[in-house]
C-alpha cells in the first residue's frame, strides 16, 4: 500500500464577528466542496480555531501535491464566496492571490503535511492556533521531542532513547538547519528561543527508533503572511501535525506542554504578546481583546487512510488550571495597555499601521546634541 499523507491546510476566509470566530455557513460550503471533489482524497475533516478554518485531508499523493493544494484553495474560495455574501470581516483574508498557481504556499494559506507508512494503529494530533505566529509551536515541540522532564519516553522507552532531529527554518534568510537532540539541544534552543525568526518545521526520529527516520513525526506550517502580502493583513495563525505512540511521544506527552500557557506574539492587531490558552473546540472563539491566543487539539486514529475522530483533546478538566493561569496572565499583561512588553517591540511592528502614526511626528522632531546643554524652549503645540 502506498504511504498515507496527512495535509492540514488552513486559512482565514472571513471572521464572524470581527476576528473572533468562523461562520457555520462558511464551513458548510467548504465541506460540501470537499464532498463534491473527494475522489482524490481518502478522507477529510474540517475544523476551526477562532477565525481560522483547517482542512484535514488524507490522501496518497504525497506532500506539496498540486491537485490536493488546488482542491484546498478552491474549497477556501467557495467559503470566501459565502463569507462575502454574509459580509464577514476580512472575507478572503488569507487568499492573497487572484488565482491558484501550483501550491498554496506563498499564496496565503498555511500548510503542515506528513507522508508516512501507516502503522497498525496510528494516533495523530492536529493542533490549530489562533492569534499567533508559526514560532508559537517552538516551545511545545521542543518540550514534546526534546525535554525528558516533559516526555518520560525519552528516558524509559528504548526506541526514543536516541532522541529526535529537529529541522529549523530561518524564515528571514530562507535557509534551514538540522539539529540532533540531546547533543545539539543548546544550539537548538539558541535558535528557537527567537520564535519570530527561527521556526521548527519538522521533527524526525533518529536511528534506533522503531519508526522510519526518513518519515517526519511532526510538521508545522511556517508561512508568513506579511512576506506574501508585503503588509500586515492578519497573523500567520499556524497548524501542526504530531504523530504519537509506539516509539513516539504518547498522546499525554504531546499535550503536556500546554499545561503551561507560554507567551506568544500575535494578540490584538497582531501587535501584542499574550499567553497561549489550550481550549476545547467549543471554546476557541477569540473574543477578549481579540484573544487571548488559543490552541485546539484534534486527535485522530488514522485507519486505512481514514480519519477516525476527532477527539477534542483539550476538552479535559485537567487543562482548567492552565486556562485559569492564562486568564490571570492576560489580566496582568492587559494592565500594561500600550506599553511593552505587552505591545510587541518596534522591530516587530514594522509592518503594522504604527509607522504611519510615527510619520505624523516627522516634522515635529527637533535635532539636539545631548552632550551639550539643551536650552529650555516653548514646547511645540503648547498654549501661550
Ligand atoms: P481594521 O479595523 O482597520 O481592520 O484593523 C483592526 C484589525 O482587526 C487588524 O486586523
Ligand atoms: P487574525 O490574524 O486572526 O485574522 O486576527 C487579526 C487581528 O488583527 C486581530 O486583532
Ligand atoms: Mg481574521
Ligand atoms: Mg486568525
Amino acid at each position: 500500500m502506498t504511504k498515507i499523507t496527512v495535509s492540514a491546510i488552513k486559512a482565514d476566509v472571513g471572521g464572524y464577528v470581527g476576528h473572533s470566530d468562523t461562520h457555520p455557513r462558511v464551513q458548510d460550503a467548504i465541506e460540501s466542496h470537499l464532498e463534491d471533489h473527494a475522489d482524490v482524497l481518502e478522507n477529510y475533516h474540517v475544523t476551526s480555531a477562532g477565525d481560522d478554518l483547517q482542512l484535514i485531508l488524507t490522501h496518497r499523493r504525497g506532500s506539496d501535491d498540486e491537485r490536493i493544494h488546488e482542491l484546498a484553495w478552491n474549497a477556501f474560495e467557495s467559503g470566501t464566496a459565502v463569507a462575502q455574501d454574509l459580509g464577514l470581516y476580512g472575507a478572503g483574508q488569507d487568499l492573497l492571490s487572484d488565482a491558484f498557481s501550483g501550491n498554496v504556499r506563498g499564496l496565503g494559506p498555511g500548510a503542515a503535511e506528513i507522508e508516512f507508512t501507516e502503522r497498525p494503529s496510528d494516533p495523530i494530533v492536529v493542533f490549530a492556533m489562533d492569534k499567533t505566529e508559526p514560532g508559537a509551536f517552538n516551545f511545545p515541540m521542543y518540550k514534546v521531542f526534546g525535554d525528558p522532564f516533559n516526555t518520560a519516553g525519552l528516558v524509559i522507552d528504548p526506541s526514543m532513547n536516541e532522541g529526535f532531529t529537529f529541522e529549523v527554518w530561518d524564515i528571514e534568510e530562507d535557509r534551514r538547519v538540522f539539529l540532533d537532540t540531546p547533543e545539539d539541544a543548546h544550539e537548538l534552543l539558541a535558535l528557537i528561543g527567537a520564535p519570530s525568526r527561527y521556526v521548527i518545521k519538522r521533527v524526525y526520529p533518529r536511528e534506533g527508533n522503531k519508526n522510519d527516520p526518513d518519515e517526519p513525526v511532526a510538521s508545522v506550517s511556517t508561512e508568513k503572511l506579511v512576506d506574501v502580502a508585503g503588509e500586515y493583513v492578519g497573523k500567520d495563525d499556524p497548524v501542526a501535525i504530531v504523530r504519537s505512540q509506539s516509539g513516539l511521544p504518547a498522546i499525554g506527552e504531546v499535550l503536556e506542554p500546554f499545561t503551561f500557557p507560554h507567551m506568544v506574539s500575535g494578540w490584538m492587531r497582531g501587535s501584542h504578546v499574550g499567553p497561549m490558552m489550550p481550549v476545547s473546540m467549543e471554546h476557541s472563539q477569540t473574543s477578549r481583546f481579540d484573544g487571548p491566543p488559543r490552541c485546539i487539539a484534534a486527535g485522530f486514529q488514522i485507519t486505512d487512510g481514514n480519519l477516525v475522530g476527532p477527539n477534542d483533546l483539550f476538552d479535559d478538566v485537567a487543562f482548567d488550571r492552565a486556562r485559569e493561569q492564562a486568564s490571570e496572565q492576560a489580566d496582568y499583561l492587559r494592565e500594561h495597555g500600550p506599553f511593552e512588553p505587552h505591545r510587541l517591540p518596534l522591530g516587530e511592528l514594522e509592518y503594522t499601521t504604527l509607522p504611519e502614526i510615527m510619520d505624523t511626528l516627522s516634522e515635529e522632531w527637533e535635532h539636539m546634541d545631548s552632550s551639550k546643554p539643551v536650552a529650555q524652549a516653548t514646547p511645540v503645540g503648547s498654549v501661550e
